[in-house]
């Protein structure tokens, strides 16, 4: 259990007594790229987490440390000074101190050593959870109150400091998820409600293809952003009221569909339809209608692969085996795209048999071993216990 791994290494190299906290990944059963065109989006945070062991120092500074992936000591002063540090993750506490020094945030110091079981690059949200996690626990020992939705903008701040250019699902999703939930966010006025689901004889599977991504770096996902932009900028001309692709309509797509690329067309059409997709997926999950959730999930991949241009061949792969496999109701890649995970719903009589043959048949066609994970719903960040 890596939480008692990092308690026990906080006791022994720190003096004062910690809170742990965790924060979970996310996973996302539909409504990709919606959530910066303040559109809809269907994900639910997991048993996966990032756990913090915190305690405040008086020290005047934050010092940070890791021995799990790219083990690390990182001392930020107070005024946002450090050491010089390799690990991808300073990045992330850098720009969130350096946002907080910004914002005037009493800040205190701190000890911290955190770590998790959140595949890296694999459309589970690892940047949120550390993000959000450490966010939470700066203002925890701090003894400042600060709202969720203060927490996910600034954790999305730190992103577009870094360089994604993200919306607000995955920050939202690690905050706010409910055990055994999904989390409906309305990005336009950020409501969110909770829909169960469970779907009796069936069951929830993540496959990693272990194809990584680094979003940051790929500026494909910004790229995907700024051809939605374009067509905002020209629907406007004919509807200045509008402000996102949320309220574009394929009728306003057509009437501008001269004076745009046929790429941002394209890319704009898909962000429409996956609007649709989301409310189709919240009836069929209400309705319990397991076979129609699966079409809604194929229907998905589909348009990410063929319209807006964000999986890679090895997922396309993936999803097209579950197609031909018996109990296999649907799957489809999940997150910024270009790697990660797909999410499968499967018939729990034949799950191990499928399960092992997706891989089989992955590692036959790829040469890559995948790997896969139970899909366990649990509770957005918390302290732990
Ligand atoms: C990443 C971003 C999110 C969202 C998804 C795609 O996870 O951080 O804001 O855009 O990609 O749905």
């Amino acid at each position: 259990m890596i939480h008692k791994e990092i308690a026990s290494y906080f006791k022994e190299n720190y003096t004062n007594k910690p809170t742990i906290i965790k924060a979970p990944g996310r996973i996302n059963l539909i409504g990709e790229h919606t959530d910066y065109n303040e559109g809809l989006v269907l994900p639910a945070s997991i048993e996966k987490g990032i756990y913090f062991a915190v305690a405040s120092n008086d020290k005047n500074r934050i010092q940070v440390e890791t021995f799990l992936t790219q083990p690390e000591k990182i001392v930020f002063q107070l005024n946002g000074e450090h050491n010089i540090f390799k690990s991808f993750w300073g990045n992330y506490f850098k720009a969130i101190i350096e946002i907080l020094v910004e914002k005037e945030y009493p800040l205190k110091g701190m000890d911290c050593v955190f770590g998790g079981d959140i595949p890296i690059g694999s459309g589970l949200s690892s940047s949120a959870a550390l993000c959000c996690g450490f966010i939470y626990a700066i203002t925890k020992v701090s003894d400042k109150k600060i709202s969720r939705e203060d927490i996910a903008l600034i954790a999305q701040e730190a992103e577009h400091k870094i360089g994604l250019n993200c919306g607000l699902m995955d920050q939202y999703a690690v905050l706010f998820g409910k055990k055994g939930n999904a989390f409906f966010l309305d990005c336009k006025d950020l409501s969110h409600s909770y829909i169960p689901i469970n779907l009796e004889g069936y069951s929830w599977v993540l496959v990693n293809s272990n194809i990584k991504h680094n979003l940051a770096v790929d500026s494909e996902y910004n790229k995907r952003r700024v051809s939605c932009e374009n067509i905002v900028k020209q629907v406007q001309k004919h509807r200045p009221e509008i402000t996102s692709l949320r309220d574009v309509t394929l009728e306003d797509l057509s009437t501008v569909k001269n004076d745009v690329s046929a790429i941002d067309a394209q890319r704009a059409k898909y962000v429409i339809e996956e609007n649709n997709r989301v409310r189709k997926m919240m009836k069929v999950l209400t309705d319990g209608d397991a076979n129609a959730v699966g079409a809604v999930l194929k229907e998905g991949h589909w348009a990410m692969s063929k319209e807006y241009e964000i999986t890679t061949s090895e997922l396309d792969a993936l999803v097209k085996i579950g197609e031909n496999l018996d109990g296999v109701l649907g799957s489809r890649m999940m997150g910024g795209g270009f790697g990660g995970c797909t999410i499968n719903l499967m018939k729990t009589e034949n799950l191990d048999t499928g399960i092992k043959s997706m891989l089989k048949q992955y590692k036959e066609q790829t040469n890559i071993d995948a790997e896969y994970y139970h899909l366990a719903i649990d509770d957005g960040v918390k302290m732990f216990e």
